[in-house]
């Protein structure tokens, strides 16, 4: 991979929303549908539930919509949409620009699809974004990927949901926050592992994906760390891509991360491609996990085979509010 620089303004994560639809499919639901059990999903997957309705427009206007309320920006302030999807309202055209018309934004809006990693390939062209001059982004993550997964199949419809996840970043010199390195790869070889035709539904060679996210996991990791000159010990607080705690098991055991550093959703909301690591940084904001100052580490992979990883050091501080 050809080498690339670090290059960073200053900035703070100014609001986080998330959304989950109301309906709930448990695994006990999904008994009746298909030949499994509660215990074989827990055991192998870490999944207990999982959202489904809404579209992606829908969730992500929501989630936006909170990220927008609890940063203080007035609609005019937002310089940019990145709606990070693999499940889009329509083929065409994109998601993003309705979700910018619901919210009453005036500024670019696109759509970013790199399956599962796109929400953190969001924030790296963001950032990019930043260093040309923008001031508030937004960077969704938003996924109905009820539409194309097939809730009868063992081992697609035990995983997948529906969510929304969204963050302003908004550039500030004075802030702490800073990123410190990230990565981004993808390997086309492996497209045949994980993909859906158009009006297909979700197919998948579960255990290549196993293997492959175990490998990228660790490969992104160590190519953040090294841009960031960070190691192992210096993360504060790691939010992976949320699709099977096995894979973070076997991740975590070959590079060292301690699971009390770790957030997991995903017992209550199943893989929400996109979504999944924006939702989890929202939780890990209500349950207070996150300080001025923290190394914060954000690992995706996803299909693709996609991976994108980025170290930030944590500022949430809220305008005019409270910090995070
Ligand atoms: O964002 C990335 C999204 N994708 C992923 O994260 C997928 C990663 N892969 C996985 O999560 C796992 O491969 C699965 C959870 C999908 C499957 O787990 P596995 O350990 O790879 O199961 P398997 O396909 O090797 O099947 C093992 C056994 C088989 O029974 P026998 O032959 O050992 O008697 C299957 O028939 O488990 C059985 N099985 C099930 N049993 C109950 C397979 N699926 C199910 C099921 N419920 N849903």
């Amino acid at each position: 991979m050809p080498a690339h620089a670090n290059s960073s303004v200053g900035f703070r994560f100014a609001g986080v929303g998330a959304a989950l639809p109301e309906k709930i499919i448990t695994n006990g639901d999904l008994t009746v549908a298909m030949d499994t059990t509660d215990e074989w999903i827990r055991d192998r997957t870490g999944i207990g539930a999982r959202h489904v309705g809404g579209s992606t427009s829908e969730l992500s206007t929501l989630a936006a919509r909170e990220a927008l309320e609890r940063s203080g920006l007035a609609p005019g302030d937002i310089g940019q949409v990145i709606l990070a999807t693999t499940s889009p309202d329509f083929i065409c055209p994109g998601t993003a620009p309705a979700v910018a018309h619901a919210l009453g934004l005036d500024c670019g809006a696109f759509d970013l699809q790199a399956a599962c990693s796109g929400w953190v390939y969001g924030l790296v062209v963001a950032n990019g974004l930043m260093l040309q001059g923008l001031v508030n982004i937004l960077v969704i993550g938003a996924e109905s990927l009820d539409r194309i997964t097939d809730y009868t199949a063992r081992d697609t419809g035990i995983l997948f949901g529906n969510g929304a996840g969204a963050a302003i970043i908004t550039q500030d010199p004075s802030a702490k926050g800073q990123v410190l390195g990230w990565d981004l790869g993808a390997n086309g070889a492996h497209v045949g592992i994980l993909y859906s035709e158009h009006d297909g539904v979700l197919q998948m060679d579960g255990k290549e994906v196993f293997r492959q996210a175990v490998t990228v996991m660790q490969r992104s990791t160590h190519a953040s760390l090294a841009m960031a000159g960070l190691t192992i010990d210096d993360i504060d607080l790691v939010i992976p891509h949320q699709a099977n705690t096995r894979i973070v098991d076997a991740a975590w055991k070959k590079l060292g991360f301690s699971h009390d550093k770790t957030v997991m959703i995903l017992d209550r909301t199943g893989n929400t491609s996109a979504a999944s690591i924006p939702l989890a940084l929202a939780d890990a904001l209500a349950d207070n996990r996150l300080r001025p100052g923290d190394n914060v580490l954000f690992l995706g992979f996803g299909a693709g085979m996609t991976w994108a990883s980025m170290i930030v050091r944590w500022d949430g501080t809220l305008i005019g509010t409270a910090a995070w």
